[in-house]
C-alpha cells in the first residue's frame, strides 16, 4: 500500500517547490508591445482589450519610462496613423515624421540603449485596405513591390533609432531584403526580430482596433494556414538563413508545439507572441470572476516559456515584471 517513491515529496512548501522549478520568468524575458496613435490628444482605451491604450506621444513616453524601469527586456512599437493618412501604399511607414518613425525618435532619446527598441515592420496599419503589402491590380498583395516599400520602412525605422525591426508581413524574402538594406546603409547592428512563423489567426481580432485597421478580406495568402507544422519550420529555417537575429511564433498559447519544435532547431533566441485575443479571453474571464486572472497570467507566460521561447512579447510585461521585481 504504502509508495517508496513519492514525488510529492518535492511539492510539500513553496519553498521546496521553488527550489525544484524548471521553469523561470524574469522581467527580462518580457516585452511590452505599444500602441502610438497620431491625432489624438489624450490616450485612447481599446475597448476589446480593457488596461491597453492608444498613446499619445506623451503618454507613450511615460508609460515606456515606467515599463523600463520595471525591468522589462524591450519594447515593441506599433503606430496608428489617423484614418485620413492611410493610402494605398502605407505612405506614413517611411515617413520619417510619420508617428511610429517619430515616436521611435523620441524613445530613442529618451531612453538611449537603456532598453531594446523594436518597431513592427509592416504596412497594414499604414495602408487603407489594411493589408500588409501593396496590391497589384488583380487585388492581390505584390511580394516583390512589398519587400520595396519594406526596405524604405525598415531604413526609415533604423534612422529613427529602432534596435530591432521585426518584420511581420510573412512575404518571401522580407528578411533578406531587409537585412541587404541595413547593411548597405551601415545600418550593420540593427537586428531583425523576424516574425518567422507567423499563423493566420481569429485571436488576432482585438488588434484591429488597437491599430484602427479595415481589413477588406483575410491575410491568409501570406500568414501560414494552422494546419501546418513542418511549413513553420520552413519558414524559420529561410529566416535563419536569411540573417534573422531572433525568430519569432505568433500566436503564442495555440501554437505552443510550434515553438517547442522552433526551440529545437533554432540557433538564435526564440521569441513568441501572447497575442491580443490571449490577452483579452484571459481578461473577459477574470472580469466575470471565472478565473484568477493573476495566476492565470503566470501560468500562461510559464506555458510559453516552457515551450521553449526565450523572449515574451505580452500586454502583461510591465505589469507582471514589476510583480516579479
Ligand atoms: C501585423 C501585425 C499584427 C499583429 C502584430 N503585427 C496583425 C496581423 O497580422 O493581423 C497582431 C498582434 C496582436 O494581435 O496582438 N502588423
Amino acid at each position: 500500500m504504502a509508495p517508496v517513491i513519492r514525488p510529492r515529496r518535492l511539492r510539500t512548501s513553496a519553498a521546496m517547490r521553488r527550489l525544484v522549478a524548471e521553469t523561470t520568468l524574469a522581467p527580462s524575458d518580457l516585452v511590452l508591445p505599444m500602441f502610438v496613435a497620431d491625432g489624438i490628444d489624450a490616450p485612447r482605451e481599446i475597448t476589446s482589450m480593457p488596461g491597453v491604450v492608444q498613446h499619445t506621444l506623451d503618454s507613450l513616453r511615460k508609460a515606456a519610462d515606467e515599463a523600463v524601469r520595471a525591468g522589462v527586456g524591450g519594447l515593441m512599437l506599433f503606430g496608428v496613423p489617423a484614418a485620413g493618412d492611410k493610402d494605398a501604399v502605407g505612405s506614413g511607414a517611411d515617413d520619417p515624421d510619420g508617428v511610429l518613425n517619430r515616436a521611435l525618435s523620441e524613445l530613442r532619446s529618451d531612453l538611449g540603449d537603456r532598453t531594446v527598441l523594436m518597431a513592427d515592420t509592416c504596412l497594414d496599419e499604414f495602408t487603407d485596405h489594411g493589408h500588409c503589402g501593396v496590391l497589384d491590380e488583380s487585388g492581390r498583395v505584390d511580394n516583390d513591390a512589398t519587400l520595396e516599400r519594406y526596405v524604405s520602412m525598415s531604413l526609415a525605422q533604423a534612422r529613427s533609432g529602432a534596435h530591432l525591426l521585426g518584420p511581420s508581413g510573412m512575404m518571401d524574402g522580407q528578411v533578406a531584403a531587409i537585412r541587404e538594406a541595413l547593411d548597405a546603409e551601415g545600418f550593420t547592428d540593427t537586428g531583425i526580430l523576424a516574425y518567422a512563423a507567423k499563423y493566420a489567426s481569429a485571436f488576432y481580432g482585438p488588434f484591429r482596433e488597437a491599430v484602427g485597421s479595415s481589413l477588406q478580406g483575410d491575410r491568409r495568402t501570406y500568414q501560414q494556414d494552422g494546419a501546418n507544422r513542418i511549413e513553420a519550420l520552413r519558414e524559420v529555417r529561410l529566416d535563419l538563413d536569411e540573417g534573422a537575429d531572433i525568430v519569432m511564433v505568433k500566436p503564442a498559447m495555440s501554437y505552443l508545439d510550434i515553438v517547442r519544435d522552433v526551440a529545437e532547431i533554432s540557433d538564435v533566441p526564440v521569441a513568441a507572441y501572447q497575442i491580443s485575443g490571449e490577452y483579452s479571453m484571459i481578461t473577459a474571464a477574470a472580469e466575470r470572476g471565472w478565473i484568477d486572472r493573476d495566476a492565470a497570467i503566470l501560468e500562461s507566460l510559464t506555458s510559453i516559456r516552457r515551450a521553449g521561447a526565450k523572449i515574451i512579447l505580452t500586454y502583461w510585461a510591465a505589469e507582471v515584471a514589476a510583480r516579479l521585481g
